[in-house]
C-alpha cells in the first residue's frame, strides 16, 4: 500500500468562533507522489485549507497528518520547522521579495532549512537548473524580482517551491488570470518536476478545466452553515 503523504479527518476551521465554517470536510487523503486538484468557488476555503495543510492554521476540530505527522501536536516552532523542510509552498500571490533577484528568491527555503539545502545539492547550481527547467532564461535569473511579469513571477515562485526537493509541494492559483495556453504549460512544467522527484502535489484552482492535469480532485463547497 502506498503511504499517504496527507491525510485529512473530520476537519472544521472557523476564523471566528461565530462565523460559518470556512473548512468543514470529513476527510481527504492525497497519496505519496500523486497529485490532487483542489477546486471550488472564490471563498470556498481554498486558500484556508492550504494553511491548515502547512500548519500556519491550526484547526478547530479533526486531525491533519503530513507525512506521518499530526500537526497539531507540533509546538509552533516546530511547525514551523516542519513546514520549511518538507513543504514547498507557491502563494497566491506569489510572495517573492520584490527587492531580491529572481534567482534570491528561489534560494530562500535553503537558508530557513538545511535540510531543504543539503538537498539541492549545489544550491546555486540547482536554483538556476530549476529555472531554466520551467523556461526563464539565465538573464531574468538575475533580474529584480519587482521586474517581472506575472508569469515570470509564477514560475520563480515554483522554482523556490521546489528547490531541496520537499516531500509536498503547494499551489495556490494565483487569481489574476494567466491565457490558458500558459497556464496548461506552468502546470505540465510544475508536475513534472515534481514528478522526477517523486513529490506530492497539491494544487488549487476554481478552473475545474485543468482537472485533466492531475491524478485526482477534490471540490471544496463552498461555505456552509454554522
Ligand atoms: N485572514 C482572514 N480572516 C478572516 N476571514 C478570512 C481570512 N481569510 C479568509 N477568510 C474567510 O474565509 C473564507 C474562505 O476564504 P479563502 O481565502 O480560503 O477562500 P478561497 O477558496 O481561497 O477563495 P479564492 O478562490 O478567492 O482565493 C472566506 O469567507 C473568507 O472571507
Ligand atoms: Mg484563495
Amino acid at each position: 500500500m502506498t503511504p499517504a503523504a496527507i491525510r485529512i479527518d473530520d476537519l472544521l476551521f472557523r476564523w471566528r468562533p461565530d462565523a460559518a465554517p470556512a473548512v468543514c470536510l470529513r476527510g481527504l487523503q492525497v497519496d505519496a507522489g500523486k497529485s490532487l486538484f483542489l477546486h471550488g468557488p472564490s471563498g470556498a476555503g481554498k486558500s484556508t485549507l492550504l494553511n491548515l495543510l502547512g500548519g500556519v492554521l491550526l484547526p478547530e476540530r479533526g486531525r491533519i497528518e503530513v507525512l506521518g505527522q499530526v500537526l497539531g501536536d507540533l509546538p509552533a516552532a516546530r511547525r514551523d520547522a516542519f513546514r520549511a523542510d518538507h513543504l514547498g509552498f507557491i502563494f497566491q500571490q506569489f510572495n517573492l521579495l520584490p527587492w531580491l533577484s529572481a534567482l534570491e528568491n528561489v534560494l530562500l527555503p535553503c537558508r530557513f532549512s538545511r535540510r531543504r539545502a543539503q538537498r539541492a545539492g549545489d544550491p546555486v547550481a540547482e536554483a538556476r537548473r530549476l529555472l531554466a527547467a520551467l523556461d526563464l532564461a539565465a538573464p531574468v535569473h538575475d533580474a529584480p524580482a519587482a521586474e517581472l511579469s506575472v508569469g515570470q513571477q509564477q514560475r520563480v515562485a515554483a522554482a523556490r517551491a521546489l528547490i531541496g526537493r520537499p516531500e509536498i509541494v503547494i499551489a495556490d492559483e494565483p487569481t489574476s488570470a494567466l491565457d490558458a495556453a500558459r497556464q496548461d504549460a506552468f502546470i505540465d512544467l510544475l508536475l513534472a518536476e515534481a514528478k522526477a522527484v517523486a513529490s506530492t502535489v497539491v494544487f488549487v484552482s476554481h478552473d475545474q478545466r485543468l482537472a485533466a492535469h492531475f491524478d485526482a480532485s477534490f471540490a471544496l463547497a463552498g461555505e456552509l452553515p454554522a
